[in-house]
C-alpha cells in the first residue's frame, strides 16, 4: 500500500536547521528558525532553568501521569503571567488552564475544540501568519480564511484588517498575535487593539490570541496589553501561551491553553471538554518543562532572575534591531529598512523576494524563510556588516 504515498517536502522552517548546518561557507548566518541566540550564535539554557532543574533532579519523588490539565502549579503560574496576578478574570474564576505539549499543542486543543464544540465557525488568521497556523487547522479540519495584515509595501495594513474582521460572520474564530506577530514583526498599538475589541464585541466574533512571545517585545505585562483587554471585556477568550521562548525551553514542549468563559460554570464546562480533547491527542502532557517554569514563578528569588534574562534577551534583539539600520546606512539603504527597528519580537518581514532570499543563502551563506522572515535573534555585533552587505548585493 505504501507504494501509493508520494514524498513531500519538508517542513519550510524546520528544514533550514538542517540546510543551514550543511553548509561549509564559515560565514554562515542562520537567520532561520525562531530560536534565540546570544552574542555567541548559541541557545542557552537560562540561569534560572539550570537552577530549577537541579532542584527538581533532587527533589522529584515521581514520574506517575500529571493528568489532562497538567500541573496545577504550572497552570496556575502561566493564567497569571498571561493574565496579571490581580486580573478580575482570575478573581472571577472565569480562566481555565490546560498545560500543552508548546504553544503549538495548545493550538492543536483549541482547533480540535472548534471543530468538535463549536461545529461549522471557521477561523479568521491574518495574512501572512505562521505557516503551521494553516497546517493546524487544517489537520484538524476547521474551514480556515484570512484577512490582511500586511500591505504590498510592507507595512502593517490596519484598515484592511478592520474592515475584513467587520465582515466576519458572526461566532466565528479570529486569530490574533499577541505581539511579536510571526512573521512580520509588526504589532498592534493599544488604540488599534481598543478597535479591534470594539469589533470582535459588535460581530460577536470568538478571539483566539496566539501567545508565543511574551516578553520578547516590550515586556512581559506590556506585551499583555491585547489578551488582557481583550480577557476582561469580552465573556469568551481563547489564548494558547508558549513558555518556548521566554524560558527557553523549545524542547521541553511547554505550552498552555486558556480558556476563558463567562463565569465559573460555564468554565468548569468547557474546561471539561478541554481535558476529553487532550486525552484523546496525547492523554497528559510532558511534565518537565511546567515543572521548571513552576519551579521558578513560585519563587521570588528565582523568577527575579529569569525576568532579568528575559529582559537581557530583549533588550539585545531590539539593540540589533537599530544597529541593522545603521549597518545599511554606508549603502544608503537605512530608509528603506528603518520599519526593522520599529518592529517587535525576534522577527522581520524584510520584504525580500524569495529570489533574492535565495540568492542571499547561495551566494553568501545567509538562511531566512524564503517569505522574507529574517530572525533578527540570529544577529549579531560581527555579522551585521556581513549581513548587511550581502543584503546591498541581492536588492541592488
Ligand atoms: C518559528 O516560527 O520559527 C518558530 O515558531 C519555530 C517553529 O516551530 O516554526
Amino acid at each position: 500500500m505504501f507504494e501509493q504515498i508520494e514524498r513531500v517536502p519538508g517542513d519550510a522552517i524546520l528544514g533550514l536547521i538542517e540546510a543551514f548546518k550543511k553548509d561549509p561557507n564559515p560565514q554562515k548566518v542562520d537567520l532561520g528558525v525562531g530560536v534565540y541566540r546570544d552574542a555567541h550564535g548559541n541557545t542557552p539554557v537560562m540561569r534560572a532553568v539550570k537552577e530549577a532543574e537541579a532542584r527538581l533532579l533532587k527533589n522529584e519523588t515521581t514520574k506517575s501521569y500529571i493528568g489532562s490539565h497538567g500541573d496545577p502549579r504550572y497552570g496556575q503560574a502561566v493564567l497569571e503571567l498571561v493574565l496579571g496576578a490581580q486580573s478580575p478574570v482570575l478573581a472571577a474564576n472565569r480562566a481555565s488552564a490546560t498545560q500543552s505539549p508548546g504553544g503549538t499543542g495548545a493550538l492543536r486543543l483549541a482547533a480540535d475544540f472548534i471543530k468538535s464544540q463549536l461545529p461549522g465557525k471557521g477561523i479568521w488568521v491574518s495574512d501572512p501568519t505562521w505557516p503551521n497556523h494553516l497546517g493546524i487547522f487544517h489537520a484538524a479540519g476547521v474551514e480556515l480564511k484570512k484577512y490582511p495584515y500586511v500591505d504590498a509595501d510592507n507595512r502593517l495594513d490596519f484598515e484592511g484588517m478592520l474592515s475584513a474582521l467587520q465582515q466576519i460572520p458572526e461566532g466565528d474564530v479570529v486569530l490574533l498575535h499577541a505581539c511579536c506577530h510571526n512573521p512580520s514583526g509588526f504589532d498592534l498599538s493599544r488604540e488599534q487593539w481598543q478597535r479591534v475589541l470594539e469589533v470582535v464585541r459588535e460581530r460577536r466574533l470568538l478571539p483566539l490570541v496566539d501567545f508565543a512571545y511574551q516578553g520578547f517585545g516590550d515586556g512581559l505585562d506590556a506585551d499583555a496589553y491585547g489578551p488582557r483587554l481583550l480577557a476582561e471585556n469580552l465573556d469568551e477568550v481563547m489564548i494558547t501561551s508558549s513558555c518556548s521562548k521566554n524560558f527557553g525551553v523549545y524542547r521541553e514542549r511547554t505550552g498552555c491553553m486558556i480558556m476563558i468563559a463567562r463565569d465559573s460554570e460555564q468554565m468548569e464546562n468547557v474546561r471539561s471538554q478541554m481535558a476529553i480533547v487532550a486525552r484523546e491527542n496525547y492523554s497528559n502532557p510532558p511534565a518537565h518543562g511546567g515543572a521548571v517554569v513552576a519551579e521558578i514563578l513560585h519563587d521570588d528569588a528565582l523568577a527575579t532572575v529569569w525576568r532579568e534574562e528575559l529582559t537581557e534577551m530583549r533588550d539585545r534583539i531590539n539593540g540589533l534591531r537599530r544597529d541593522f539600520v545603521e549597518a545599511l546606512k554606508p549603502y544608503g539603504l537605512d530608509e528603506r529598512f528603518a520599519f526593522i527597528a520599529e518592529q517587535r519580537g525576534m522577527f522581520s518581514y524584510t520584504g525580500l523576494s524569495p529570489e533574492q532570499v535565495d540568492r542571499l543563502r547561495d551566494e553568501f551563506g545567509i538562511y531566512m524563510v524564503r517569505s522574507g522572515r529574517a530572525n533578527v535573534a540570529g544577529l549579531a555585533q560581527e555579522n551585521l556588516p556581513y549581513v548587511a552587505k550581502a543584503i546591498a548585493a541581492v536588492v541592488g
